[in-house]
């Protein structure tokens, strides 16, 4: 609201100044006016626009998991090697992403299952199942990437899923959870 008064009033001072030029009938003196306008305009708008989205205001992290681990049925992945946590809204004591609030965020997971073996699992909004994984046997990868429509509060897990515990990672990080909001 603020932006768009602030713009009416130049663009009133804009309109004013350009009756004034022509009624001058200079065409120097309307260029000149012109320009000044131009570069007050974009001198206004340009820091403007920078600060509309502070990366310090995003909420966003990616999380790994540093040792492979048996997951049971609703078990929370903690993933413990944390890269980024912008804001601090995801715990790896805990494995959960609470939403500071309302947006729309992309979630995504990467796990890897043990050699031989399988893994389940499944992206989690409260205790709602959303998109799910099921790599094939041993040293197998899947993603899953989802867009939710959060609420302020809202909690995101990867959890186990029963029958295929069998979660690898290591220190080359195969297994891997992130989220951010998107607007
Ligand atoms: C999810 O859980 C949180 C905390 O328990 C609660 O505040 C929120 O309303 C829940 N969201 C939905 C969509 O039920």
């Amino acid at each position: 609201m603020k932006i768009k008064k602030m713009m009416f009033t130049f663009g009133f001072v804009f309109v004013q100044l350009m009756i004034m030029a022509t009624a001058d009938c200079s065409p120097k003196l309307d260029n000149a006016v012109v320009e000044d306008l131009l570069t007050m305009l974009v001198k206004y708008k340009g820091p403007e626009f920078r600060n509309t989205r502070k990366w310090r205001d995003i909420p966003a992290f990616t999380a790994s998991l540093l040792n492979e681990k048996n997951i049971n049925a609703k078990e929370i992945v903690k993933f413990d090697k944390v890269w980024t946590n912008n804001g601090n809204h995801y715990d790896p004591n805990t494995g959960i992403f609470i939403a500071p609030r309302e947006g729309l965020y992309h979630v995504s997971t990467t796990v890897m299952s043990v050699s031989g073996k399988t893994v389940y699992a499944h992206i989690w909004q409260n205790e709602t199942r959303t998109v799910g994984l099921f790599p094939g046997t041993g040293y197998s990868e899947a993603t899953a990437n989802i867009v939710l429509l959060l609420k302020k509060g809202d909690k995101i897990t990867v959890r186990g899923s029963g029958n295929h515990p069998y979660l690898y990672s290591s220190s080359n990080h195969y297994s891997m959870f992130s989220a951010y909001l998107i607007a």
